[in-house]
């Protein structure tokens, strides 16, 4: 499959130039998971009370939202490629900072900085793989971006498990004596740097290169990377869309809902949904989740690990099948699979016992055979997103836009995303307190809304051209379009 040919449709180059962008997924994963690690031995550190070690947490989130905002008007002003340098540099200067963080208040600041490195690379990584992707693979390799998501989170847990055992703790001071906690954070550095190193090296996206004026520019990296025969055909095509797009903006001229485009509001409901199913409460919370189903607090890392493995394996499977049997198809039955593996938890839940600590602290505990069904359901849970949702959302945010607004729109609606996991995960501890059947149930809700929302509002984009792609927000009329000319 894989030849040196230029015209064929999955060439080695393209896959190197995907995994290379796709390392700012990496990232992505290592930068938000590797906090779990160190959480305790910080908040030990700098003796803080639970709502600022809260805070610690999820800055970074806040700090990803505005990076997502901001990378849309950097990356049409001065390219793709320079949004993912000023990414690596962020994740750099954020790494060494945290690690030698003297207080908590530059902490936030430097894990806020690592967020707005965070945001930028998950706009960027999806625009680009999708602008430089032949159409009939590019849901195979926009799915790296997924990919490279799930291997960061899993690496971080790992390389976080590997300075505690060293240390003898997280807490414990180890090499030059930093304690462990603090090498969790710079080891970010050596993705940071290798993403930097590979970001130089790559070509400019050849849309944002006709967008200039730069056509020779285009048809080589075109002619290179993608394969593309007719070149100057293509050019052409690409020309024609960002022309007619020219005096238009994300907002519709006709004047829709809130001034946004109509697909521009399909795009930020795929990502808010994405996070609203409560997956990262999977992977933020996962101690509390393992131990309410009677795990010991030593066992949690294993489980944890299990899941993380699940959910690489997943991606695979996704990529295996989402340039076969389509976006589409694929997003509903996921959303069928969590609204019943989400159902299954919240039932599973309701048969919690809660007690309360001498310090006032409540937990729910399962006992039993609801527990193994728990377990199971939130492994089934991980499994059903990671093949479909997880991946899907990226790629379709990389691919469903007109090329004129691509940068623009993914950037709103990654800020969505951010904004929503956010909301996510500092709600989830209160809803638990009240119940966790009542937070699977809330969950469950919003996967079953998520099939109707697909059903409705999403268009199938498998193996059309990014010059097909219109603002049309109508799902059936776009089903029965043409397929690619490719
Ligand atoms: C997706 C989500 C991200 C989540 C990950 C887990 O990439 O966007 O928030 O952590 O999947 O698999």
């Amino acid at each position: 499959m894989v030849t040196k040919d230029p015209t064929s449709r999955l060439n080695a180059r393209v896959i190197g130039i995907c995994i290379a962008a796709a390392l700012g997924g990496f990232l992505f994963g290592f930068d938000t998971s590797v906090i779990n690690g160190a959480v305790d031995a910080l908040s030990e550190h700098f003796s803080l009370g639970a709502g600022l070690t809260g805070f610690a947490v999820s800055s970074a989130l806040l700090g990803c939202a505005v990076g997502a905002w901001f990378a849309g008007p950097v990356a049409n002003r001065l390219g793709r490629v320079p949004v993912m340098l000023l990414a690596s540099v962020l994740f750099l200067v954020s790494a060494i900072g945290s690690g030698l963080a003297f207080g908590v208040w530059d902490l936030i600041v430097w894990r806020v900085i690592g967020g707005l490195g965070v945001g930028a690379a998950s706009v960027i990584a999806p625009a680009y793989i999708a602008e430089v992707s032949p159409a009939g693979v590019r849901g195979r390799l926009g799915s790296l971006q997924q990919l490279a998501i799930v291997t960061g989170i899993f690496v971080a847990l790992l390389s976080d498990a590997m300075f505690a055992n060293l240390a003898g703790g997280a807490a414990e001071p180890f090499w030059w004596g930093l304690e462990a906690w603090r090498w969790m954070f710079m080891a970010e550095a050596v993705p940071a740097a290798l993403y930097g190193i590979f970001a130089f090296r790559l070509p400019e996206s050849p849309r944002f290169l006709v967008g200039r004026g730069k056509l020779d520019q285009a048809a080589q990296v075109l002619y290179d990377f993608t394969g593309v025969e007719q070149v100057n055909l293509k050019i052409q095509e690409i020309k024609n869309t960002l022309d007619s797009e020219k005096r238009e903006s994300l907002r519709d001229l006709a004047g829709s809902l809130m001034g946004l485009k109509p697909i521009v509001w399909v795009g930020i409901a795929l990502s808010v949904f994405q996070q609203f199913v409560g997956i990262n409460v999977i992977f933020y919370y996962s101690t509390t989740l393992w131990r309410s189903v009677g795990f010991e607090e030593s066992d949690a890392l294993t489980v944890s690990v299990i899941t993380s493995v699940t959910n690489i394996v997943v991606t695979i499977i996704a990529i295996l099948l989402v340039d076969r049997v389509g976006r589409r198809p694929m997003l509903l039955v996921g959303s069928l699979g969590m609204t019943f593996s989400l159902a299954l938890m919240a039932v599973s839940f309701s048969f919690a016992v809660t007690t309360t600590a001498p310090d006032g602290t409540t937990s729910a505990e399962l006992g039993g055979p609801w527990a193994t069904v728990a377990l199971v359901a939130a492994n089934a849970f991980v499994v059903f997103f990671g093949a479909t949702w997880g991946p899907l959302v990226w790629v379709l945010l990389g691919e469903m836009f007109p090329n004129r607004i691509r940068a623009g729109a993914l950037a709103v609606a990654a800020a969505a995303q951010w904004a929503a996991n956010f909301t996510v995960s500092t709600t989830f501890p209160m809803l638990a307190d009240v119940g966790l059947s009542l937070a699977y149930g809330l969950y469950a809700a919003m996967a079953a809304l998520s099939f109707v929302f697909v059903w409705r509002f999403v268009a199938e984009t498998k193996g059309r051209e990014l010059e097909e792609m219109t603002d049309s927000v109508n799902a059936r009329r776009s089903r029965t379009r043409s397929p690619s000319r490719r």
